[in-house]
């Protein structure tokens, strides 16, 4: 299998291309709103599920899961910054899509990102046949969990199981699910398997808790940041204890994620 960094490089070149097939207005939105400036944390994630499981695996049918995790995060950002949602007037370090080209065209270029995404990953089905029609379904039952838990976040929480609930879907749904994904199209073992599910959910809450601790939002506000912080070792030493055994990348991934608040 390729390295990770030559995956992501490709991973870029794979998507400008998908997006760029259709030449309609509403697609230079999306160009706009899912091109350059993500981590690509994502694509990252179903690069690792795949090589977790220490099979070799097709890496076209890794980019088409990729491609398909980041369009559903990218739309979910466009309507997450919406003003009947965060209100938010910067992403990726620039307008967002609402303020750039106005409410009615965010909304549709949303709802055409994950369009995009489910038909680009039933084509995909057709040519690599069942170990990734597993693995998209998996992607779609995260796409449905991150909407869940951005209605929870909207209705509140005020327990730590609350948040951290809520958490899990908001967040940790498409970081889980792209995981997952990774190793089921590659076949994964089913101890494999059940060692990147438990590892997905202590990255998922590291992102979450360490993004928290650069806002001072979220598990800050509510826990205090002395809890968050120690929160958050806890479930990176948790990532690392699952990450045993499995390829350095991963327990290297877990690392920087927590690490960005530090
Ligand atoms: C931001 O996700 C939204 C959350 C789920 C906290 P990322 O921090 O991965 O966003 P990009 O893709 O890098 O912009
Ligand atoms: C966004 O979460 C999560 C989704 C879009 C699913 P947040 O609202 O916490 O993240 P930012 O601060 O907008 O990136
Ligand atoms: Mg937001």
């Amino acid at each position: 299998m390729v390295d990770k960094t030559s995956f992501l490089a490709h991973f870029e070149k794979y998507l400008a291309e998908l997006l760029d097939g259709d030449r309609s207005p509403l697609s230079a939105i999306a160009r706009y709103s899912a091109l350059d400036g993500g981590k690509r944390i994502r694509p990252a994630c179903v690069y690792l599920g795949a090589l977790a499981s220490g099979n070799e695996c097709d890496e076209e049918a890794l980019l088409a899961l990729a491609a398909g995790v980041e369009l559903v995060h990218s739309y979910s950002l466009v309507h997450d910054d919406l003003p009947s949602m965060d209100n938010d007037a910067v992403r990726r370090g620039k307008p967002s899509t609402h303020v750039a080209f106005g409410e009615a065209n965010a909304i549709l270029a949303g709802d055409e990102m994950l369009s995009v995404a489910l038909a680009h990953l039933i084509r995909a089905t057709a040519r690599y046949g069942k170990p990734f029609a597993e693995a998209a379904y998996e992607l779609g039952a995260a796409a449905v969990d991150m909407t869940h838990g951005q209605a929870i976040e909207i209705a509140g929480c005020s327990t730590r199981d609350e948040l951290f609930y809520m958490y899990s879907l908001k967040t940790g749904a498409l970081i889980l699910g792209a995981l997952r994904a990774g190793a089921i199209a590659a076949e994964a073992d089913s101890d494999t398997l059940v060692k990147v599910t438990n590892y997905g959910r202590a990255v998922g809450l590291c992102f979450q808790l360490s993004d928290d601790l650069i806002d001072g939002d979220g598990a800050v506000k509510l826990l205090g940041k002395e809890c968050a912080r120690s929160e958050l070792d806890r479930a990176l030493s948790d990532a690392l204890a699952y990450a045993e055994n499995l390829p350095k990348d991963l327990s290297d991934f877990a690392m920087t994620l927590a690490r960005r608040s530090k």
